[in-house]
């Protein structure tokens, strides 16, 4: 196959209700995804969704093992995976963290990840093999975000790797994305940007984000969900048929 098309295959997205697997939802459909399961714990992110493909949305938290029973009912015949929900760290020194909320980044950002291809290779591995990406970050290769978020992403990245060794005799290929900033809704989560929204930039997020884009990052600019979308799509396609265990780092030349 020369090009990137889904057609009659079946794919699940977690996070799918906002930014990057949002936009891995339309990416697959738009490019012929047969059927997409898509998951994510808020409800009203996928309030009037419309795609160019059936789909089941579920509701539920990806840390869960609760709802991957559920979600794992609709896993038959699975050919792509996109484990991408994530929440941001809490932005503290190691020494301020506390345990909660270590534990409530480990459980989306980690026992999130490590559920989601618990599930989905189990599936993929009953039908003809497939392929998963999972979003890891450029956190996971320099050691510039809080300890929580840093260390979960690190893991997701080297859990590519292994997953990858495991599923190859299956014809499972496994690869982590990992990108630098991405303007979506996960950075007004974060107590840093908000505040330098409002003491800096008047109110005004767009400029923001454009200021965040051009700090250490030679292209000087985020990258849009859409563009991480395609670059996911490409790796789960089977244009990337050799390709396993690699981790795409997509950050502007930020980690050079
Ligand atoms: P987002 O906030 O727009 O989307 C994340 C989605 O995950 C949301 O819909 C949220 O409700 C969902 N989610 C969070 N925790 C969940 C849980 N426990 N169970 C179910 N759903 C849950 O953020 P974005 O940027 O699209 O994030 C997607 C992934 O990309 C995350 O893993 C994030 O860490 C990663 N990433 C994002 C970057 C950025 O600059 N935006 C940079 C590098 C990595």
């Amino acid at each position: 196959m020369t090009d990137i098309d889904f057609a009659g295959r079946t794919a699940l997205v977690t996070g799918a209700a906002s930014g990057i697997g949002a936009a891995c939802a339309r990416f697959l459909a738009d490019r012929g995804a047969a059927r997409l399961i898509l998951t994510d714990w808020d409800a009203r992110g996928f309030d009037g969704l419309e795609l160019a493909c059936p789909f089941n949305t579920i509701v539920g938290d990806v840390g869960d093992p609760d709802h991957w029973s559920t979600v794992a009912e609709h896993l038959e015949g699975l050919d792509h995976a996109v484990l991408n929900a994530g929440i941001a760290g809490a932005g503290k020194p190691i020494a301020e963290l506390d345990w909660a909320r270590w534990k409530r980044t480990c459980s989306t950002n980690l026992d999130g990840v490590f559920l989601g291809l618990k599930h989905a290779m189990d599936a993929m591995r009953q039908s003809s093999g497939g392929s998963a990406v999972v979003t890891a970050s450029v956190a996971a290769v320099r050691g510039i975000a809080s300890v929580d978020y840093g260390a979960t992403k690190a893991a997701v990245a080297h859990m590519a790797r292994i997953a990858a060794r495991e599923g190859g005799p299956d014809g499972i290929r496994v690869n982590a994305i990992a990108p630098g900033g991405v303007d979506t809704p996960i950075w007004d989560t974060t107590e840093g940007f908000r505040s330098f929204v409002e003491s800096k930039m008047e109110g005004d997020r767009a400029r923001a984000i454009e200021e965040f884009g051009k700090i250490g990052t030679p292209l000087g600019r985020f990258a849009t969900a859409d563009e991480i979308a395609g670059q996911i799509g490409f790796l789960l396609s089977d244009m990337a048929s050799t390709i396993t265990g690699a981790v795409l780092v997509s950050d502007g030349g930020f980690s050079i």
